[in-house]
């Protein structure tokens, strides 16, 4: 065999991986508390729908997605012309950065942040600037639009933001947009945008209309349970959604994700109680981890941040054993979904025995 190999761009060196949250080790009270999904699964009216698509998996998708496209606009009362949907948000992400940045340029976000972000902005070829949350978990949004140059192309914004659960509120958000450079594109990752309850909390939509540099992230992952079907999709004023078009992998939207998205928004009222269920949850997780004496950064997403430092570990490796599996960020902290009540009070009483002990 040659001992010449193909040559791959540099850009991918050191890359680091993405790591999914682990799965359940096997179990009757194995949880899985690691990658923020949706406990429940889909509604019985959605499985049919599947089923019935199912049966069509000869056939391509929907390459425009035209229904799908048409049932978000309608839900949230913006132009057609302004949604582009995509393989998960995530995979809308990434083809933003395909549309903006390239070598030479630069992404700013926020850090500690969704781990994608590093990812698929080495993948683009643009440097990262990564400004540090605030002491108190928060976005420094001065220091990030203090970090705008003439090479910045593209900015994440992750409301709430993922690990931390903390939310930006209104004002500050606009304060910041109106700092931000008009040829710069604001990308604002609203992911868990359905577990935010916080009036203060400006939802993006109401951000974008008057803003062309402004485009919003949404998927039907989380608040909606479609995770493992892979469908997310962007809000955002014309040439930036023409450009997600273009840069739209040739039916990457299966058609069962296309169908089981527009299955969902039609039985939202259903959906959304299942979200009022695991924003209750998340009150009373948080709740009572402070009477168990941790500080938890107020939560607006369907998850809690403990910053353990040094304990992270051994906090995690405490979790799993007691059969839940949670997202360890080692030397910082634990992210840990709010799932199912049984996984919840595990998670629980599993803090409450490493306070005592660690403590
Ligand atoms: C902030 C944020 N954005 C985007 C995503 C990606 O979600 P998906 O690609 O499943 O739509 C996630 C998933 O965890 C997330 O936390």
């Amino acid at each position: 065999m040659s001992e010449k190999k193909p040559r791959l761009r540099s850009a991918l060196e050191g890359i680091p991986t993405y790591k999914p949250g682990r799965p359940a080790a096997s179990g009757p009270a194995a949880y899985k508390l690691s990658s923020n999904e949706n406990p429940y699964p889909p509604l019985p009216g959605v499985l049919e729908t599947l089923t019935a698509s199912a049966g069509a998996a000869n056939r391509y998708p929907d390459m425009a997605c035209t229904g799908l496209m048409e049932a978000i606009a309608d839900r949230f009362g913006v132009p057609v012309e302004h949604v582009a949907t995509g393989t998960g948000s995530v995979g809308v992400a990434q083809q933003l950065l395909q549309c903006t940045a390239g070598p030479g340029d630069e992404v700013i976000y926020a850090w500690r942040s969704f781990e994608a972000y590093p990812i698929i902005t080495q993948i683009s070829g643009a440097a990262s600037v990564q400004v540090p949350l605030t002491d108190g978990e928060e976005h420094d949004l001065d220091a990030m639009a203090g970090a705008v140059t003439d090479r910045t192309r593209l900015i994440f914004v992750c409301n709430p933001n993922n690990p931390t659960g903390v939310a930006i509120p209104g004002d500050a958000l606009e304060r910041f947009l109106d700092r931000v450079p008009d040829d710069v594109l604001v990308v604002l990752d609203e992911a868990y945008r359905e577990f935010v309850r916080d009036e203060g909390v400006v939802d993006g939509l109401d951000l974008y209309r008057d803003r062309p540099n402004v485009c919003v992230l949404r998927t039907f992952s989380k608040a909606y349970g479609l995770a493992g079907l892979r469908v997310g999709f962007a809000v955002a004023h014309e040439p930036v959604a023409a450009a997600l078009r273009k840069t739209a992998v040739p039916f990457g939207v299966s058609q069962l994700a296309q169908d089981a998205a527009v299955a969902s928004l039609r039985s939202e009222n259903e959906l959304l109680e299942r979200v009022e269920s695991l924003v209750a949850e998340r009150a009373r997780v948080s709740r009572e981890l402070v009477a168990q004496g941790w500080t938890v950064p107020e939560s607006h997403a369907n998850f809690v941040w403990l910053r353990l430092g040094d304990r992270t570990s051994a906090f995690a490796a405490a979790c799993e054993q007691s059969g839940v599996m949670i997202r360890p960020f080692p030397g910082e902290g634990v992210r840990v979904s709010v799932g199912e009540t049984e996984a919840n009070e595990i998670f629980l009483q599993t803090a409450a025995a490493f306070r005592k002990s660690e403590f």
